[in-house]
């Protein structure tokens, strides 16, 4: 079973979504450690009451990213794992961090990216007058919020919506697409080909490669 270590800043509601999926049998992995960059995210003690191991590298303890990120890694190469899920990690991460995972480096976002990259994308979805808003899991490549797309979820923008209806109707597509995303990769069914992510067709079914799309 492939391992994986989360890594939250806050609340750490997707990583919620993935423990209640490993326990309903839907996630099949072993999720050996969840790390903040907060010692208070709250989602560190959700992950403790789970009976997970729980970690901190408080940002604020270190000079510059490099510094960070490098005893972040040591950190998480403190684990046996195969997979790296940033799930509300609030940090922006160094080149060589992101080198040393590719390819097991996984985030969501909350936007059909590459439309809004960075912050508050709910608020700029809404002042751009979009009528379509979702979320996207990628790999991650050094360039922020940028990277082969695994799978996105759309919402409809309603008339009448707020920052917070909008990131409410996101976050339910997040916790169900995320835990998905996960479990492709659990399965050895993602591959990255020039750049672009293909999912392999589940096992009992035939081999062929089909394309991942909005789900
Ligand atoms: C989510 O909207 C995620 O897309 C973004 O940060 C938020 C984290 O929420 N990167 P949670 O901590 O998983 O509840």
């Amino acid at each position: 079973m492939k391992k994986i270590v989360i890594l939250i800043s806050g609340r750490g509601s997707n990583m919620e979504a993935m423990i209640a999926a490993r326990d309903a049998g839907r996630l099949p992995v072993d999720i050996v450690a969840v790390i903040s960059n907060r010692p208070a995210a709250a989602g560190l003690e959700t992950a403790a009451r789970a009976g997970i191991a729980t970690h901190y590298v408080d940002h604020r303890g270190f000079a510059g990213r490099d510094a960070f990120d490098a005893a972040l890694a040591e950190c998480i190469d403190g684990f046996s794992h195969d997979l790296v899920v940033l799930a509300g990690f609030m940090r922006i991460l160094t080149e060589g961090f992101v080198r040393h995972y590719e390819g097991r480096l996984m985030n969501i976002h909350p936007s059909l990216l590459p439309a809004f990259p960075g912050l508050h994308t709910h608020r700029r979805a809404l002042e751009e007058g979009v009528r379509i808003h979702g979320c996207t899991v990628h790999f991650v490549t050094p360039t922020l919020d940028h990277g082969p797309v695994i799978v996105q979820a759309a919402v409809p923008v309603l008339d009448g919506d707020t920052e917070d209806s909008l990131a409410a109707r996101i976050l339910g597509q997040e916790h169900r697409i995320y835990p998905q995303a996960v479990r492709w990769f659990a399965e050895d069914r993602l591959r990255l080909e020039n750049g672009r992510v293909r999912l392999a067709a589940e096992p009992a079914a035939d081999s062929a490669l089909i394309s991942p799309g909005i789900v």
